[in-house]
């Protein structure tokens, strides 16, 4: 091949686009004559913000079915071969101290920091080289894989017998998030699912939690799916915390979601006990008991005044239901601006789901968020990242 003059010129074997926390795994598997490239001046940005500073690195309970998917059978393989105890396993081997926090997600007693130096002194390890403040350019495939750079003001052409797409989803543009995996698997024939914003609060433009912000409570919600049992925060915009950000990868946009405001308490039942005891007491002074007193305050208007006494059971118990099944209808989500994850990305059809390899493209690989498989809150994406980089890199 020929190149203009003011081009250098380098050849690798493996090129991964990326220096995330697929990107990363990956390299700390695919062998000597690796480079790693990126545009941001640090590497695994993510996991350094990750879980409040604390990064929740993966979850005791991962399988299959917490993981999002036009094919759920997909991130099965990849998963069983390159475990969350293979991932505990290598954090317990450099000494990073950890602990569940809930619901079997670990994270570091320390700082994330440590797990992103944990990946770079694997990939050093392993040889592998890692650019970043590197633009990428023109991706290009002609027997061998040509990839545009730019660094410190100068393109550098690198050619590479494989090419790893790792460059994640479309989430927090603000920390350089961008759709160059989409394109470049565009360009290669690879099918997309149709990206969009996951574990993201909803919004609603009338603003009719602005009263009740800042008030959280334990609640179980409903998209499309599983019901989640979690936090639940009314935000000046909408609906929030971790029980509303898991419903949202479930919720088809104008579908209405089913929020329980107490799912532990059988409401109508305490009400209709409560009417034996203490008859004389209304609505809002016992189901204060179970319910934030400013949720109470805010949907008080909507229920009788009466004693509990002169209401009937069937009423006691319709409001308990009412409860249990609030039905509300957001307007849309916060977006890309605060999405934790992109939904959707490269059609797993298109790839090995063993190697992460491209059917059609030999040597071209995708791992990571940029494939169509999103987990659950709670340490799943990160250890789809380990598995997927992980079978990527050893595959090479
Ligand atoms: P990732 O986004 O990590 O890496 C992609 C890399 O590609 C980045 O370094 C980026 O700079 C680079 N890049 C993108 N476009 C480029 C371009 N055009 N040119 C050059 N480089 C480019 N998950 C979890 O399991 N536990 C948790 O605690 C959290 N917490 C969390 C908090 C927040 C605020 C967010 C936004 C996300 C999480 N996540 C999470 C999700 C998790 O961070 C995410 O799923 C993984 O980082 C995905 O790993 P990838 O390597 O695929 O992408």
């Amino acid at each position: 091949m020929r190149f203009p003059r003011q081009f250098r010129w380098m050849h690798v074997h493996t090129l991964i686009l990326g220096a995330g926390a697929a990107g990363l795994m990956a390299a700390a598997h695919a062998g000597p004559d690796t480079l790693v490239v990126d545009h941001a001046r640090a590497p695994g940005e993510k996991i350094r913000i990750s879980g409040g500073g604390r990064c929740n690195f993966t979850n005791m309970h991962t399988s299959p079915d917490r993981f999002i998917s036009q094919n759920p059978h997909f991130a099965k393989s990849a998963l069983s071969r390159y475990t969350q105890w293979d991932f505990i396993a290598l954090v317990d081997a450099h000494g990073i101290a950890h602990h569940e926090k809930t619901l079997g997600q670990l994270f570091c007693d320390g700082s994330a920091k440590q797990i992103v130096q944990m990946l770079l002194t694997e990939a050093e390890r392993a040889g592998a080289k890692i650019w970043l403040d590197t633009a990428i350019g023109a991706v290009r495939h002609d027997g061998m894989f040509l990839v545009t750079l730019t660094r410190g003001g100068r393109d550098i052409d690198v050619t590479a017998d494989n090419l790893i797409l790792a460059t994640g989803g479309k989430s927090i543009p603000k920390m350089g998030a961008t759709d160059l995996a989409y394109r470049v698997a565009a360009q290669f024939d690879l099918p997309l699912v149709t990206p969009r914003p996951g574990l993201v609060p909803f919004t609603f433009t009338d603003e009719r939690f602005k009263p009740l912000a800042g008030t959280a409570l334990p609640a179980r919600v409903t998209a499309q799916g599983p019901g989640f049992t979690e936090a639940l925060l009314f935000t000046h915009r909408g609906l929030s915390g971790p029980a509303i950000l898991q419903a949202s990868s479930y919720w088809p946009e104008g579908d209405p979601i089913t929020v329980d405001l107490s799912p532990a308490a059988p409401l109508g039942d305490i009400l209709i006990a409560a009417k034996q005891t203490e008859g004389r007491k209304g609505l809002t002074s016992v189901l204060s008991r179970h319910l934030p007193a400013r949720l109470v305050q805010y949907l008080a208007p909507d229920w009788p005044t009466a004693n509990l006494a002169d209401l009937p059971d069937a009423a006691l118990r319709d409001l308990g239901t009412a409860l249990h099944q609030w039905q509300l209808t957001p307007t849309g989500t916060e977006g890309y601006r605060t999405a934790e994850v992109t939904l959707g990305g490269i059609d797993t059809a298109a790839l090995n789901s063993r190697t992460m390899e491209a059917k059609t493209v030999p040597g071209l690989f995708a791992i990571g968020e940029a494939v169509d498989v999103t987990g659950w809150l709670g340490g799943y994406n990160f250890q789809w990242a380990w598995s997927s980089g992980w079978a990527a890199g050893t595959a090479i």
